[in-house]
């Protein structure tokens, strides 16, 4: 694969190719500070799953959506993951709650706060992956079966789930968003069990598409690029692998989660309500080169 080949030439620091990368594109995409005067959003109702801290994903998505005008409702894993996330929170006015998928009852219950808090829901944003480690860290083809089926349960199941869960409260249609990645699409070295993971999670995406499309419900699937956050620093190797897409991306540079966020805020938005059933990627168009 493309992005792969190409950086054994160009990998010289990965550390300093990060930091200069992160740097220009906070320079030049400055997404909340110049935030429109308008609130394409504003009156919509969404909840975001899956914030861990200031380098989630999840985190990138809600602060774009709320600077956009929504209304939201946060949740983080437990309690152990408060502490990181009430003060993000806090710094946009939105309830948190805690939700692990992996615990009977919690899903249902952060989706009837969520409702009781907002009066119900226009989208919902699913940031979650999981995968045990020894398992992450190992073949694909070695992988165990419990493991391979608790990662299918926290990191795609879990977003039908959520749907099923939802759909009662989206009356009048809306917008389901899950987080995938390139490695859905062809094999990356070191991104393992979560390749054919976030595979089930497209193809999920295209069925739920078809099945909520007559209420008017869009679902769609976002592919960012490598991001340093705290799930892909569990991947082996994944700095090296972060540098490589950064040369290898039409771009030149890896993305922010401020990008990833704007793009998520297109989505549930009025100008997308044509689009429906679709992977889009935000990775500065590694996926468009080989
Ligand atoms: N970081 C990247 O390079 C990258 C690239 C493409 C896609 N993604 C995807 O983006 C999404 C968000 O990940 P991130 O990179 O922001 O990392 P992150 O660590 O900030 O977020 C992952 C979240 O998943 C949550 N989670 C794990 N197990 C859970 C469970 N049982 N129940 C509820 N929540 C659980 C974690 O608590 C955390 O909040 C994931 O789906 C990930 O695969 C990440």
């Amino acid at each position: 694969m493309l992005i792969l080949r190409k950086s054994h030439r160009k990998v010289t620091s990965v550390r300093h190719s990060r930091t200069m990368n992160t740097t220009k594109t906070a320079a030049a995409h400055p997404l909340v500070s110049s935030a429109p005067a308008f609130f394409p959003l504003a009156g919509r109702r969404g909840l975001v799953l899956g914030i861990a801290n200031e380098h989630s994903i999840a985190w990138g998505c809600a602060r774009i959506l709320q600077a956009r005008g929504a209304s939201l409702v946060l949740s983080c894993l437990n309690d152990k993951a408060r502490p990181y996330s009430q003060i993000l929170a806090d710094s946009i006015g939105a309830p948190l709650m805690c939700c692990d998928v992996e615990q009977p009852g919690d899903l249902a219950a952060v989706v009837a706060g969520a409702v009781q808090k907002l009066g119900g829901l226009d989208f919902v944003v699913h940031c979650i992956a999981w995968a045990p480690k020894e398992d992450l860290i190992g073949r694909v083809t070695d992988s165990s079966a419990n493991g391979f089926n608790r990662a299918m349960q926290v990191s795609c199941h879990s977003f039908a789930e959520l749907a099923k869960l939802a759909e009662p409260h989206m009356a009048t249609g809306g917008t389901l968003i899950t987080m995938s990645y390139i490695g859905a699409d062809g094999a990356v070295p070191s991104y393992g069990l979560m390749g054919p993971v976030k595979a089930a999670l497209e193809s999920l995406v295209r069925y739920m598409a078809l099945e909520l499309g007559p209420r008017q419900l869009r679902v769609h699937a976002v592919s960012p690029g490598p991001v340093p956050t705290r799930a892909a620093s569990g991947l082996p190797d994944f700095y090296a692998l972060m540098a490589r897409s950064a040369h290898s991306a039409p771009l030149g540079r890896v993305v922010t989660i401020d990008e990833i966020g704007g793009c998520v805020a297109f989505l549930v938005g009025p100008d997308a309500s044509g689009m429906t059933g679709q992977t889009i990627y935000v990775d500065g168009g590694l996926h468009a080169v080989r």
